[in-house]
């Protein structure tokens, strides 16, 4: 059985990227919903039902363990899945999202002043504080959803002195209040990472997400060697995609980088 993992669109092949470096043995199965992307100013219900096709598919398609990549399927969409949706229909799989080992990342060094950043829908739903709090209840937790940056990195404007203007003008409260913790709580912001580190002083911590979801993968596998036992490793990696649009490729290289070779490609599925 394989690794699912999950995306409103392509930006959470930077996550599989980062779980394919520490994790390479493992099958993974990539679904992106480029054809209704983004998810991030959509409603609750229409998340839910856009993320429950997903899982289906993903299921369907052998997979044991999914990860939601995306922040905002994970925020909005999870726990419904995991309390309701899965025991009913699925109760043998299991399904993680990106929230919880980014919230372990940032308690780690714990931290009083933490601001987040991610979509309408995922600052909406609250679920970076309610999670954070948990552990660090004295904490003082900013938000602010950044919607234009997402269309932005898509279009590989990144180095644009528009993008930085841009960038001021959404962190501009949270670098007065000097915050310690900046959560990066989307899938694309890691590409701006750079551009966004050089607005804040050097002892703010910006939590990306990659690395944190990739290591937390790996200790969990370690924690279930139930789940572990099961899982396949050929190293192999199936890719999908609900959309061949014009510009899917372009994007999609975006965020692989030159992490996958000519033996990748993607294939086309209606969910
Ligand atoms: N993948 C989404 C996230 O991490 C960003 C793109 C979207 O809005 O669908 O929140």
């Amino acid at each position: 059985m394989k690794i699912g993992i999950f995306d409103s669109g392509l930006g959470g092949l930077a996550i599989l990227k980062d779980i394919l470096k520490l994790l390479p043995q493992y099958d993974y199965v990539f679904l992106g919903d480029n054809a209704r992307t983004p998810y991030g100013g959509r409603s609750p219900y229409v998340i839910y039902e856009f993320t429950k096709r997903a899982i289906d598919f993903l299921i369907d398609n052998d997979c044991r363990l999914i990860i939601v990549a995306c922040n905002t399927a994970s925020a909005v969409a999870l726990r419904k899945i995991q309390q309701r949706y899965l025991p009913d229909k699925h109760p043998a799989k299991k399904v993680l999202g990106v929230i919880r080992p980014t919230v372990e990342a940032v308690v780690e060094n714990g931290g009083s002043h933490i601001a987040v950043i991610g979509t309408y829908a995922t600052i909406r739903s609250n679920a970076f504080p309610r999670e954070i709090r948990k552990i660090l209840p004295a904490a003082k937790i900013y938000q602010k959803p950044t919607p234009l940056l997402v269309p932005i990195i898509e279009e590989g404007e990144i180095d644009w002195i528009g993008t930085n203007l841009l960038l001021k003008r959404y962190l501009k409260r949270f670098i007065e209040k000097n915050i310690d913790t900046l959560v990066l709580g989307c899938t694309h912001y890691g590409l701006i990472q750079e551009k966004i580190r050089a607005l804040f002083q050097e002892n703010t911590r910006i939590i990306s997400q990659g690395n944190a979801v990739a290591e937390k993968l790996k200790s969990y596998l370690k924690q279930h060697s139930e789940i572990e036992k099961q899982l396949s490793q050929k190293g192999k990696r199936n890719l999908y995609v609900t959309d061949m649009n014009q510009r899917y490729r372009k994007v999609a290289q975006l965020f692989l980088k030159n992490h996958f070779g000519n033996r990748d490609t993607f294939s086309l599925i209606r969910i």
